[in-house]
């Protein structure tokens, strides 16, 4: 009988093998390592937008949260391209956002503030977040869109879908029931 192939790959210099692939970042958060993911929401969008999940693979940045495991991989976690890309990423998200968190629905429940938290210090020294609003739109009668503070995930490219199971799946408080029955 045929034996199925192992695949066999690296991380952070350390050998690993699977007997069945799987996806990079659901494999990192197994083996304890951290890494922030934003975009991904679960039965909606497949991740690879916000770029926050970046490794390095073979000594190319890609995205962990929408790539699975192959064969002789070389995945850096912690290298100063990743970490750089990283923090790239998500200071391109804050560069407009409001940073009024206090003072937001989502608070402790923000996917952007965990990989600012995860990200550390490196993002902190640049961090100049405008403190207003600056571009808020009336989706219908009970929904708002705070484009400050949308990280694009994709689940609101096209507007005329946006319901209120997609206010409770927006990983950041950009979507908000305002007028509502809570
Ligand atoms: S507003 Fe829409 S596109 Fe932006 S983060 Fe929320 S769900 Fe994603
Ligand atoms: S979490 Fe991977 S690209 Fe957004």
């Amino acid at each position: 009988m045929q034996e199925a192939a192992i695949i066999k790959f690296r991380i952070n210099g350390k050998e690993y093998s699977l007997e069945q692939s799987m996806n990079i970042h659901d494999f990192l958060s197994r083996i304890g390592i951290v890494i922030p993911k934003a975009c991904h929401v679960a039965g909606k969008t497949n991740g690879g937008r916000c770029k926050v999940c970046l490794v390095e693979i073979n000594d190319e940045l890609a995205t962990s949260c929408n790539n699975d495991i192959k064969n002789d991989m070389d995945i850096l976690t912690h290298s100063h391209k990743a970490i750089e890309a990283r923090a790239w990423a998500i200071n391109f998200l804050i560069s407009h956002h409001p940073a009024l968190c206090h003072s937001c629905h989502k608070m402790g429940d923000c996917r952007l503030a965990e990989a600012f938290m995860i990200s550390g210090k490196k993002i902190e020294k640049c961090f100049k977040p405008s403190g207003t609003h600056t571009d808020i739109k009336q989706i219908s009668s009970d929904i708002q869109l705070d484009y400050s503070k949308c990280i694009y995930c994709g689940q609101c490219d096209d507007i005329t879908t946006i319901n209120h199971q997609t206010v409770e799946s927006c990983p950041t408080g950009a979507l908000e029931k305002v007028n509502g029955d809570e």
